[in-house]
């Protein structure tokens, strides 16, 4: 028998956010961005002076371009997915839910106080789908490759202070496409700027992961990275002390080190600690770590990293353990998405969609097939959710590898993260290029992490001779039920697991199929090709002690991949819940299946069956963890069945209106009910929420669950009304859904029909100082309306880095020859002009040689069709005239450096600014500071 031991270590959360040093480190970009949908052109680049320009830094055109005219622009804040917000549109791809992507751009600006000069600073984006090219200050600073990493970009050389103006252009491809699901579009995760001292901690710069070393004892071996973008070697003592759940500290442990200027250096520090409180799934024990680093005695960058104390284990012939208990992981493997918001999800929904999973009795969790959002993995370290980590590009090349590191960097220090997925389904997987490649891709893995085995998941290749399995330390099997015993037969030595599994299709609260209108029933008949029924995937797993757990394919509904369908379903119908998160049979199945501690008895289907239904049988099921179910209807017994945990119980029913009850019982005691009842028509609305309030901190989201009622007050289980909603309050609707894979009704606005009776709304909170709270109406023809007051309470807002009013900094001059002859101000410079028009800049004084100069900026976009603009020429020195088209707009009599200030009412058009400077020779002339058009 063979065990591969991977002992358990810590993670980083609010961690990587949090400091002592005395001023913020981490400002939110997320507000105060301009978007633009479609693709903005370049200019051509002609002509000498444009070509010559083109090609050096700090010299982007177009909307890449700090003199952009942007103020046209959609004005948003983020996170952002424009994707979410398109019609669906039968020629655009099945596989992205039928929503047109392409291209799309963003722009913000954002000032910088004097007093960070000389600290180190960075922009985070977490998540752009899906390529994204980045400009910072007209320089391009960064292109990404993948849409489900982060980019950090230090903008420490070229970011301007004071007054002045800093300009971030993002240009968005989301033609390009990663995956077969929907990716969404845009920047759907947040967006940060970072100020740190210059000697600080890197971004995800503490590893910090504790490794049982005996019996009780555990190490924690941190390794902390630190950076020096100041100009002097720095001596640098750090600190990293160990902290309870309750923050008392345990112990400290220290080091030193020199780093010189522009390096980074790690340094180690070790700290041991006995007996400490277990991370689990059940008990979610998360310790602080703290880091400190200090010059001559002062802090001047800090850390707090949490972490858990956990050991798991993967065993080739018993599975999975949990701190060396035997667990199997009862899985679900999830894209991102969720309805009405696409790809950009509110924290408080992924905390919601994960507690409806911790509900069925889901213990792990598989980001299919990409890296989650951090906020992801902080929610599942403390709600006990053991997460397989997924890579997106397969592929062992450099820039490949470092996505790869990114991943590994980023999450190894989360209690939840069990296990590093480098691919899912790889043609090549049966292959030597296969293993060649994941041979290298695992050594990087291990290079940064070695405490958790690395997978893949593998729909094929596992007999060829070299393959994939054997350069993985668990084998992650996706769909290959049928070749379980004999890979565990031939290798006995190799630990396995389901990666991906079932693929069943069913439509939330149909119970009839009907193909041709794209509707499949709730009993568990229908499954994809390549998979299983929902009954017989588990039994599979649960039968066999040597898998270690499964996968099921999905969690959720999820935009996208229609399947079995096209046109007109637009999403999936592979969800244990729907799109909105509503359970459907398959929820209740799986939780009868795996909530041990608590009776569990659902009932299907509903009861509300056309009146030619009487007289038929409808076939009836009972999902239950219990020992034995009596069924009874209008009172009568029909019968009892002892509950079969892997098949469950069915009866076939003759219809009769009316009651349809359901009695669980264990050990001769009636210790669970469920009934279904025939409802009367709809007359009413109901909304409800799962939380009795929201956050006014501007982020908090709650989804709100739509239903009609009959006279009795009963839920009507086949109602389709049209529900509109009016929302008063500091409180916005952000995304509507009804977990219908074949509507078409916009996710965005104020309205949506029910779908076999539930509908979802989702509210998100403004920022509020004071405890108030916001009344949302909802209002269907022919029903009751119904008013659902929801407290809001004071929130604390995140810190926002300040918005500013958008301004285009005319950065980008020439200067023309200085003569004696007064030239002509709007003179054209010819194509083939090489020598006698320098590139100059503003920010700084040009002595005369002659009477006469010319400052000229041609604008990257001529401003079109302004009421009114102003344009201001900060310190100007010498006599001066401001040509705007040719035309005189300013004339400065004086010498002395004074700001020039014009107004331009109406204009058609501005183009070309030119300023005609005239002295003596020796006279300095000049703009010392910024030229803006506001
Ligand atoms: C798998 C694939 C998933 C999903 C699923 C649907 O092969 O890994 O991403 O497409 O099929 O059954």
């Amino acid at each position: 028998m063979f065990a591969i031991l991977f002992l358990l270590k810590p993670f980083s959360i609010k961690a990587q956010t949090s400091s002592n040093t005395a001023l913020p480190k981490k400002f939110s970009l997320n507000k105060g961005w301009k978007f633009h949908l479609g693709d903005v052109e370049f200019p051509v680049v002609r002509g000498h002076y444009m070509s010559y320009a083109n090609a050096k830094a700090g010299t982007a055109w177009g909307a890449a371009a700090p003199d952009y005219d942007d103020h046209n622009w959609r004005t948003l804040t983020l996170p952002h997915d424009w994707a979410s917000e398109q019609p669906f549109d039968s020629t655009a791809n099945l596989s992205q839910g039928y929503r047109n992507r392409g291209f799309g751009w963003y722009r913000r600006q954002f000032k910088l106080d004097s007093t960070d000069r000389g600290k180190y600073l960075e922009l985070q984006f977490e998540g752009i789908a899906t390529y994204a090219t980045i400009w910072v200050n007209g320089l391009l600073v960064h292109r990404n490759w993948c849409g489900y990493t982060s980019s950090y970009i230090d903008i420490t050389p070229f970011a301007k202070y004071g007054d002045q103006v800093n300009t971030i252009a993002i240009r968005v491809d989301a033609n390009a496409q990663e995956g077969w699901w929907y990716e969404g579009a845009g920047i759907y995760r947040n967006t940060w700027l970072i100020k740190r001292e210059s000697v600080h901690i890197i971004t995800d710069g503490v590893y910090a992961n504790p490794v049982k070393t005996g019996a009780t004892t555990w190490t924690i071996p941190g390794e902390i990275t630190i950076e020096n973008s100041g100009n002097d070697t720095r001596q640098v003592d750090l600190e990293m002390s160990l902290y309870t759940p309750d923050l008392k500290l345990l112990t400290t442990g220290h080091s030193s080190i020199d780093i010189k200027p522009l390096c980074k250096k790690a340094s180690n520090i070790t700290l041991n600690y006995s007996d400490p409180r277990l991370w689990s799934v059940s008990i979610p024990t998360l310790y602080y770590v703290k880091t400190i680093i200090k010059i001559d005695s002062q802090i001047v960058d800090s850390l707090i990293t949490k972490c858990g104390f956990r050991t798991i284990k993967f065993d080739a012939d018993s599975g999975f353990y949990l701190n060396n208990q035997r667990l199997k992981l009862q899985g679900v493997c999830n894209h991102q998405d969720h309805a009405g918001v696409g790809v950009a999800v509110p924290d408080s929904i992924v905390a919601f969609r994960l507690r409806k999973l911790k509900e069925m009795g889901v213990n792990a969790y598989r980001c299919a097939h990409n890296p989650p959002s951090v906020q992801f993995l902080n929610l599942c370290d403390e709600m006990g959710i053991m997460v397989m980590d997924e890579n997106r590009n397969f592929n062992s090349s450099p820039e490949y590898v470092r996505q790869l590191q990114w991943m590994v960097r980023r999450d190894r220090n989360h209690p939840s993260v069990i296990l590093w997925s480098v691919f899912n389904e790889e043609p090549m997987q049966g292959s030597e290029i296969g293993y060649q490649m994941v041979r290298r891709m695992s050594h990087t893995v291990k290079e940064l992490d070695t405490t958790r085995p690395v997978t893949a998941a593998m729909n094929g290749g596992l007999f060829d001779p070299v393959n994939v399995s054997q350069a993985v330390d668990v084998v992650g099997f996706n769909y290959q039920s049928y070749a379980y015993d004999r890979f565990h037969k031939e290798n006995p030595t190799t630990a396995l697991t389901s990666s991906e599994d079932v693929s069943g299709f069913m439509t939330r609260g149909a119970f009839t199929t009907n193909k041709a209108k794209h509707i499949l029933d709730s009993y568990d008949t229908q499954y994809a090709m390549w998979g299983t029924s929902q009954r017989k995937g588990w039994k599979l797993i649960a039968e066999r002690p040597f898998i270690a757990g499964n996968f099921i394919w999905s969690g959720f509904d999820y935009h996208g991949e229609p399947s079995p369908f096209g046109w007109p379903s637009a999403s999936s119908f592979f969800g244990l819940m729907d799109l909105c998160g509503f359970p459907k049979m398959a929820y209740y199945l799986h939780q009868a299946q795996w909530i041990k501690d608590k009776p569990v008895l659902h009932l299907i289907p509903h009861w509300n069956w056309p009146a030619d239904s009487i007289g038929k049988k409808i076939k009836v099921m009972v999902l239950s963890n219990v020992e034995s179910v009596k069924l009874y209807l209008n009172g009568q017994l029909l019968g009892e069945q002892k509950v079969d945990p892997y098949e469950m119980n069915t009866w076939m029913i003759p219809y009769q209106p009316g009651t349809l009850k359901a009695v669980g019982f264990a050990k001769n005691k009636q210790i669970a009910t469920d009934l279904v009842a025939t409802t009367g028509d709809a007359v009413s609305v109901r909304i409800s929420t799962d939380r009795l309030f929201i956050n006014g901190d501007g982020l908090d989201a709650l989804p709100i669950t739509v239903e009609a009622l009959d006279t009795k007050g009963r839920h009507v289980p086949n109602a389709s009304d049209h529900i509109k909603f009016t929302l008063t309050g500091p409180a916005r609707i952000i995304g509507l859904g009804n977990g219908d894979p074949n509507s078409h009704e916009p996710e965005k606005g104020d309205q949506r029909s029910l779908f076999n009776g539930l509908a979802q709304v989702i509210i998100q909170s403004n920022e509020v100082n004071k405890d108030t709270q916001v009344t949302l109406h909802a209002i269907a023809k022919g029903l009751k309306p119904f008013v659902l007051k929801i407290p809001v309470k004071a929130g604390r807002p995140l810190l926002y880095a300040p918005v500013i009013s958008s301004t285009l900094l005319i950065d980008k001059w020439l200067m023309s020859p200085m003569t004696d002859q007064k030239p002509d101000p709007d003179q054209v410079i010819a194509e083939n002009d090489m020598n006698s028009w320098q590139p100059t800049s503003t920010g700084k004084l040009t002595t005369l040689t002659a009477q006469y100069v010319i400052f000229r900026s041609s604008l990257s976009k001529p401003l079109a069709n302004v009421e009114k603009a102003h344009l201001l020429l900060k310190k100007a020195a010498g006599k001066a005239k401001v040509y705007i088209d040719g035309h005189l707009a300013y004339q400065k009599i004086d010498q002395e450096p004074a700001d020039i200030s014009i107004e331009i009412e109406q204009a058609q058009l501005v183009k070309q600014i030119s300023v005609l400077f005239e002295g003596k020779a020796g006279d300095r002339i000049g703009i010392m500071g910024t030229v803006e058009l506001k």
